[in-house]
């Protein structure tokens, strides 16, 4: 699902497509194809011998199909990238996967085109530096490699005969210091227009009021290409979320010749189901373009009724009530498909976040993926949508007018982001004008929401200087202050300036490994455990109280969610993917999340640590550390009263003075006059013998969906063995298989092999549901196997 309307009809473009990996240099050219520009001849030739091609289906990155390699971890030039980042070689920023060109080629018929009706080519994202060519015709080189492309290829086509469209990719440079991806690892179709249309991205639809009824504003944009003037006429109808029409109206329009009139259209929602995060109610305004009494075109939008506003004294708020933004920032590569997300596992991490506690998203530090941002759209989840680069350049200009074209009408959007640290200029004269023309621009092109950045403020940048003093007066060229870090400046900040808004845009978990016990430099393992943790949660304890007692600190964005491939901090190799996630790459739970949990979530929750398997490594045991949401909570060891402990606010609860005994330790949370709330149990494992499969995400899977499996080792009991490292080898029917992972921040295994270890006793894996009848089956050697079917409906 696409959160922006279209216009005409589309072709979806996912399937068919042949792909090589590395390049084809241009051969010679004979003369006359010269003239065709810039014409590659090589990967682009219509005629090409491409039998031998793989067929790929899209969303496709080819870089996570690679081996690592040590040593082979820096972008091998400073595109975009600030210069601390090339020769500070700590870590090992894209994951030490080989990145390199590759060329995609897909063969395809005319579309039916009504007279004088236009055909565009549209992909969601390519990494990167993208050359599209069209029956041995060049149409267009794209840099950005997290920005949409739209290309009207009419032109291009041919009538008669087969297709040959041809892409060129480069993941060479880099564009970030984290794992890129590479490839056409998005969405892509072609768009059929007639010749007066709705402009591709000019209808916005945004909310002027919510009471006493919805007053809705909807802006669009019709384009002519005849070549004489053409009287219309706009009839829109409005929907509810239940598919009943609530609004109606039409509006004349007049179109000049082989040009383009914009429309305005207004109407009121009486009594409207507000977007909110607890019912994210979507409407829809269907527009038709009538011309001589006949429909012409149409665009159907989604769109929420709800108003969002940085207020300095009050926070954020959404509908007038003080929401505080409990945020994670997200890079986009998960387990197994690396940057190639199918749209079931974006809402799998959404949901992953929302279940956690957390409200909102920042897309750290890049647009986002359209799936993503209807996922969050449909399931309640606010957004801080963020570019990529604070610049001004023309590329990076029409990067930051995409990003807000595509996403203006997602109700989940409540602030754009200009950039990320730009240490190079932030502080700066350029800097502050830099800021200051990208937020004229966004409001030029979305009046309804404010314009962030994401700055850091470190000390040690300044020698002289009052921290605060450093930024000045960049804050004028923002609509809301954003503080990476820099906690001890945020309260300061909102008493020196009490009329700006103040977003808290990255602040750290500090996190570690998904169950490490003990930390171990040489595989990456950094222990997360309470001993590890108990400073650390000291001061983001401290950091969370300072955010959630001060009003007008709207809210704060931990990094990370999840795991990311790349920037491997705390570890260089073996590792390659930092650990900063309250969750692995797979999404699997880790010590942080479980704190962060007892300081979000609203349903009464409990969990321990360390886990309750600690055979052969007990002198490592410290004592029980609960995180809870529950004003008490009790801890049972094999039945026996530890005693009850009341909880901080804040805080967690530790047992110190138990010890280890196999068997079954519980916890349970319990209200002021002691009545239970919730419990968590965790028995001692007995040797890996089984095998056992769950399905995470989609209740009733269909056909098309990908399905994540979690996948785990575990006693004749059910009881995951938590030290469990079994080879467990993967078989799928009635689907394809995608990819698997399992966490391990040092775990070389390629991921769309199906053969995986598991790590911690946990594995994931993922796969495409094709057919009816669905089944996954595991195996590993010395354990049972395990089946999991599933019935998808078509
Ligand atoms: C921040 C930066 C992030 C990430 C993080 C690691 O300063 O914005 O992209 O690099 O540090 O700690």
């Amino acid at each position: 699902m696409l959160p922006f309307g279209l216009p005409g009809y589309t072709i979806d473009f996912h399937k068919g497509w042949l792909f090589h990996r590395g390049d084809l240099p241009p051969q010679q050219a004979y003369w006359g194809l010269l003239k065709n520009g810039t014409c590659n001849q090589g990967g682009s030739r219509y005629r090409l011998d491409d039998s031998q091609w793989r067929q790929v289906t899209l969303p496709h990155d080819y870089v996570v199909e690679t081996s690592v390699v040590e040593g082979d971890d820096t972008p091998n030039t400073n595109h975009g990238l600030p210069e601390m980042w090339t020769f500070n070689q700590t870590h090992n920023y894209r994951g030490s996967f080989q990145y390199g060109p590759a060329w995609y080629r897909k063969r395809f018929g005319t579309p039916e085109l009504p007279e004088g009706g236009r055909v565009y080519l549209m992909f969601d994202g390519i990494y990167r530096a993208s050359d599209i060519y069209l029956n041995d015709c060049f149409v267009l080189h794209h840099e950005s490699g997290y920005t949409g492309i739209t290309a009207d290829v009419t032109d291009f086509l041919f009538e008669s005969q087969e297709n040959v469209l041809a892409v060129r990719v480069d993941a060479t440079e880099a564009e970030g210091w984290y794992y890129e991806g590479g490839g056409i690892y998005r969405g892509a179709r072609l768009v059929v227009v007639p010749a007066v249309h709705f402009e591709l991205f000019e209808t916005f639809v945004s909310t002027k009021r919510i009471s006493p009824h919805g007053l809705i504003n909807v802006k669009t944009s019709i384009c002519n290409v005849l070549d004489c003037e053409s009287g219309a006429e706009l009839r829109f109808t409005v929907m509810d979320p239940g598919g009943s029409a609530v609004a109606e109206g039409s509006q004349a329009v007049s179109l000049p010749v082989y040009g383009s009139a914009e429309a305005q259209l207004c109407f009121t929602v009486p009594n409207p189901r507000l977007w909110t995060m607890e019912d994210p109610a979507l409407y829809t305004v269907k527009i038709d373009l009538v011309i001589d009494g006949a429909a012409a075109d149409s665009v159907t939008q989604p769109f929420g009724i709800r108003t969002a506003v940085f207020d300095a004294k009050k926070g954020f708020l959404l509908n007038g009530k003080p929401v505080k933004l409990k945020g994670a920032c997200c890079h986009q590569d998960h387990a197994g498909v690396g940057v190639a997300v199918p749209e079931s596992v974006w809402e799998y991490r959404v949901k992953a976040l929302l279940e956690m506690g957390s409200n909102a998203l920042r897309t750290a530090h890049h647009p986002p993926a359209p799936e993503l941002m209807a996922a969050c759209d449909r399931m309640g989840m606010l957004v801080m949508c963020e570019n990529r680069l604070l610049s001004v350049s023309d590329d990076n200009l029409a990067q930051y007018e995409q990003m807000i074209k595509s996403f203006r009408n997602c109700p989940s959007v409540v602030i754009w982001s200009t950039g990320n640290e730009e240490e190079g200029v932030q502080y700066s004269e350029i800097g502050r004008k830099t800021a200051l023309t990208l937020k004229k621009l966004s409001h030029k092109l979305d009046p309804t929401r404010p314009v962030t950045l994401a700055i850091p403020l470190y000390r040690w940048l300044s020698s002289e200087e009052e921290p605060i003093d450093v930024i000045l007066p960049l804050p004028d060229s923002l609509d809301v202050m954003g503080f990476n870090y820099a906690y001890f400046a945020w309260n300061e900040f909102t008493e020196r300036f009490p009329d700006k808004p103040v977003v808290i845009t990255e602040d750290t978990t500090q996190s570690g490994t998904r169950g490490g016990i003990e930390t171990d430099g040489e595989h990456a393992v950094k222990a997360d455990t309470y001993e590890e943790h108990e400073v650390v949660i000291g001061r983001l304890c401290e950091r969370w109280e300072r955010v959630d007692k001060n009003p007008a600190l709207s809210g704060t964005f931990l990094w990370t969610g999840f795991d990311y491939r790349g920037e491997t901090v705390p570890y260089l190799w073996p590792a390659i993917s930092s650990q900063f996630g309250l969750m692995d790459t797979c999404g699997f739970p880790k010590d942080m999340y479980w704190y962060f949990k007892s300081l979000w979530s609203n349903q009464p929750m409990v969990y321990f640590t360390p886990h309750w398997t600690l055979g052969g490594i007990e002198d490592k045991f410290r004592g029980i550390c609960c995180y809870t949401n529950c004003p008490q909570a009790e801890l049972f060891i094999n039945g026996k009263s530890q005693g009850v402990q009341e909880r901080e606010p804040y805080r967690t609860i530790v047992w110190k003075d138990v010890s280890y005994e196999p068997g079954e330790a519980a916890v349970v949370g319990l209200d002021e006059s002691g009545r239970k709330l919730c419990e968590y149990r965790c028995r001692t494992a007995g040797a890996p013998e089984r095998i056992m499969i769950r399905l995470q995400n989609v209740s009733s899977p269909a056909a098309g969906d990908a399905a994540i499996f979690e996948v785990s080792v575990t006693d004749g009991q059910g009881t995951v063995v938590p030290y469990a490292s079994n080879l467990l080898s993967f078989a799928v029917e009635g689907g394809q298989f995608l990819g698997a992972g399992n966490g391990d921040p040092a775990s070389h295994e390629q991921d769309t092999h199906p053969v995986r270890r598991a790590y911690g006793g946990l594995c994931q894996a993922i796969a495409l549901i094709t057919e009816p009848e669905f089944a996954l089956r595991v195996t590993s050697h010395g354990l049972q196997p395990a089946t999991y079917r599933v019935e998808a409906k078509p």
